[in-house]
């Protein structure tokens, strides 16, 4: 029988894991990881707002099942990429301003703006008018931070 102590230890050993893997900047193996990751997250979600660009603009039929199924991807990978943003990366090629890195507080804002208006895509979707004006509001939330932080891409 193993022994009431031992299992003790092991619980606290795994526990002690995790919280050695918790900090953002323990979880990418190298820098380079970390800016592929948050990438690949921009990536996600801009080819969703492009979708639901097109329904907004008329350019696609509006369809509400294939706006909210974008709405709930947005809304989900719009709380992504920030941890790929270590400082690790500053000195890397990215499409990340340095100044982004020196602004952090400033960034925290435009993400918090953000995240506040992807909250309510997935209600927005019940029209075609209700999805156009929160589509409008959301890409004015990805501007606001590109304008500032993003380089020409
Ligand atoms: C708080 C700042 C911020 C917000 C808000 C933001 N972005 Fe970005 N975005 C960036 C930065 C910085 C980069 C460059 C990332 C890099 O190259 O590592 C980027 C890059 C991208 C890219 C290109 C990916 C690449 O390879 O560089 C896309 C597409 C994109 N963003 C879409 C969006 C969309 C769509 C929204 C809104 C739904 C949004 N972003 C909101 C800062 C932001």
């Amino acid at each position: 029988m193993i022994a009431r102590r031992t299992i003790l230890s092991l619980v606290a050993a795994s526990f002690a894991a995790f919280a050695f893997a918790a900090p953002a900047s323990a979880q990418f193996a190298k820098p380079e990881d970390a800016v592929k990751y948050r990438q690949s997250a921009f990536v996600v979600m801009g080819s969703h707002m492009g979708r639901l660009g097109a329904m907004a603009q008329g350019k696609a039929p509006f369809d509400a099942e294939a706006a909210r199924h974008s709405a709930q991807v947005i809304e989900t990978m719009a709380r992504l990429p920030w941890e790929g943003f270590t400082p690790a990366t500053e000195s890397l090629d990215s499409h990340a301003k340095p100044e982004l890195f020196r602004n952090m507080d400033d960034v925290k804002r435009l993400i918090e703006g953000l995240n506040a208006e992807t909250a309510k895509l997935p209600a927005a979707v019940g029209s075609l008018e209700t999805l156009r004006t929160q589509v409008g509001a959301t890409g004015q939330a990805c501007k606001a931070c590109h304008d500032k932080y993003r380089r020409k891409i």
